[in-house]
Parts: structure tokens; sequence; C-alpha cells
């Protein structure tokens, strides 16, 4: 697969078989997570891998009812909180594995150098056949003292990307992108 090929055919996938993803294969995601560019060279990613399902559950019923007691009113579409307030929707898809990538400390930039470790990883996944997804509603309750402390986050990390990654139980469909808005100064 060349470049090209595999920035246009990854997608969020949302449906996942229950095949596991071995720990070989994670740490092949990690090693071409850590190739991203990073400000400095400082590297502030780091990396925890979720693959207990139990405890996925439990912070997927703890994600959203932080989202939903914390999210200001109006600022999530009607379709959003209603994924919140089902108590059927796992925020995780059920997929075999939770890798979230997290600043090490308060570096200007470590934020920016984590979201493109993130890419990477999504990337090298689509590349490997698997599906991955971003996973915004998890990353605030991540973000407190007791989500950190359910995936033994050190105090000091910040959750960035909790990025769950799976075998695809179904081709995900494109979804269409906006013209860019691009300003030309000359
Ligand atoms: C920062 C961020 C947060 C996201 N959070 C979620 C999420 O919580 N749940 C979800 O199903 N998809 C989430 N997504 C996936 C987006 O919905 C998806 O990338 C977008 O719809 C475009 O689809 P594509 O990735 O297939 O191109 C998130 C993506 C990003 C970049």
């Amino acid at each position: 697969m060349n470049l090209d090929q595999a920035i246009r055919g990854r997608r969020a996938v949302r449906e996942y078989t229950r095949d596991i993803v071995s720990e070989q294969t994670i740490r092949n995601l990690i090693d071409a997570a850590i190739q991203a560019p990073s400000a400095v060279n400082q590297q502030p990613w780091r990396f925890t891998v979720v693959r207990n399902q139990s405890l996925l559950d439990r912070i997927s019923h703890e994600a959203k009812a932080f989202m939903l007691a914390t999210t200001p009113a109006g600022s999530l579409s009607e379709q959003l909180l209603s994924h919140l307030r089902n108590p059927e929707f796992q925020i995780f898809y059920h997929a075999p594995a939770l890798v979230v990538i997290s600043a090490d400390g308060q570096g200007p930039w470590a934020i920016e150098d984590c979201a493109l470790a993130a890419q990477n990883l999504m990337l090298a996944a689509f590349a490997a056949n698997l599906g991955s997804c971003w996973i915004g509603f998890a990353q605030k309750f991540l973000g407190t003292e007791v989500g950190k402390s359910r995936i033994g986050c050190p105090s000091e990390w910040v959750p960035v990307a909790p990025i769950i990654i799976g075998h695809p139980a179904a081709a995900a469909a494109p979804v269409p992108r906006k013209e860019p808005i691009i300003k030309w100064v000359d």
C-alpha cells in the first residue's frame, strides 16, 4: 500500500470482530506512531494499552456519565446526546484494544506531538488491515484523576488520543469532505 492509498483509504471503524490484536501488532503500531515529528524532538508521547473488556465497559459507562454531567448545554448535537444517554452504547464499540496516547508534561507543543503520533498509528493500523477510531468521548474523563487511575496513568500525563484498534467487521463507508477553504496570500 502506498501513502496516498493509506491516507485516502483509512476510515473511522466502529464495528469490530472479536478477534484479538496481538501484543506484537500493537508494538508495531506504536513503533509507527513514534516516527512522527515532535517539537524540539521532545517525543513527549506515552502509550497505555487497555485490552481488558470489563475495564473498557466500566470506562465507557463513566465517560458517558462524565460527558453528560460536564458538557455545557447546547455544545453537543441531539444525536451525540442520545448516544451518551443510551445504556447500550459502548463508546469503544467493543473493540479489542484501546491505545491511549498521552503527553508527558506541559510542553508547549506536547498535544500537537501526540496528535501527529495518533495519525501515524491510525494509518499504520489501516496498512495492517486493522481498523481504528479516535474516541473523543473518552478523552475528558481519562483526563480526570479518576480516569487516569482507571488506566494506571501517572498524574503528570495528559491523555490526548484514545484510539481503539481491532479487526473491522465491515468496511466503513467513506465520509465526504468539504471543499477546503484556501486563502492565497501573494
Ligand atoms: C479528535 C477526534 C475525536 C473523535 N471522537 C470520536 C468519538 O468519540 N466517537 C466516534 O465514533 N468517532 C470519533 N471520531 C471519529 C470521527 O467521527 C471521524 O474521523 C470523522 O467522522 C471522519 O470519518 P473518517 O475518519 O472515516 O474519515 C473522532 C475523531 C477525532 C479526530
